[in-house]
């Protein structure tokens, strides 16, 4: 049995009542979980609070960060480096499209991220939107079609398939996720495919409810 990644991307939602009542919700104990790395990206905010929760449950979900400095710590207004970030998790989502597209990042800068990642301990999770973004590194990518974020017009799970396939023949064998309006109606279309390694799912991980379903139905 493949080992399966559900990403939970919460964007820039939820305060620290709101992150603690969605983890008591997910009641993730009761669940087989021996193939399926459950992984939360929430806001640097709310790492702490589910960090602690995360132990004191005894549970085995890991977390993510959004983001990371192209820098390490030093004089850099606002940002938080990898040394930060590896206090509280152990993933972090670089090159998201929203951040290519509000925030003028780069692959270039995207892959300064990356490094910055890699040299802390972190495991980048690599959003990309076609082919040619993908580049080789020990990490994840996720294969998300700009059509398919926020839209609820899911990319098919042919296509999906197709270039996960592709993505893996040119950077080597590394899990490749899907993302874009995953649910947990479509979630086992994707992860059915033999290339597809998982998801990164946005909105529907908000409600701890269905990203619950997500999760068995994945
Ligand atoms: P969505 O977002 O699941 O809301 O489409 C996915 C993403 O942006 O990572």
């Amino acid at each position: 049995m493949k080992k399966l990644f559900i990403v939970a991307n919460w964007k820039s939602n939820k305060t620290e009542p709101e992150a603690n009542s969605w983890l008591q919700r997910l009641k993730i104990k009761d669940l087989r979980l021996t193939n399926k790395e459950i992984i939360i990206c929430p806001s640097f905010t709310v790492l702490p609070i589910l960090k602690s929760l995360i132990i004191n449950h005894d549970s085995s979900i890991k977390l993510g960060a959004q983001n990371i400095s192209p820098f390490d710590e030093g004089a850099y207004t606002g940002e938080v480096n990898g040394k930060q970030i590896k206090e509280f998790a152990d993933y972090v989502i670089v090159g998201h499209s929203e951040r290519r597209a509000n925030f003028y990042e780069n692959n270039n800068l995207i892959a300064q991220k990356i490094d910055k990642g890699l040299k802390h301990g972190l495991v980048p999770i690599l959003c990309i939107s076609d082919l040619d973004q993908a580049q080789s590194f020990n990490g994840i990518i996720a294969y998300e079609p700009l059509s398919a974020i926020g839209s609820g017009n899911p990319d098919t799970p042919e296509n999906g398939e197709d270039i996960a396939s592709k993505i893996k023949n040119k950077v080597g064998e590394i899990p490749v996720l899907y993302g874009g309006s995953v649910t947990s109606d479509n979630v086992k279309s994707f992860t059915s495919m033999p290339n597809i390694d998982g998801v990164l799912v946005g909105g529907a991980s908000l409600d701890p409810l269905e990203f619950l379903k997500i999760i068995k139905n994945a």
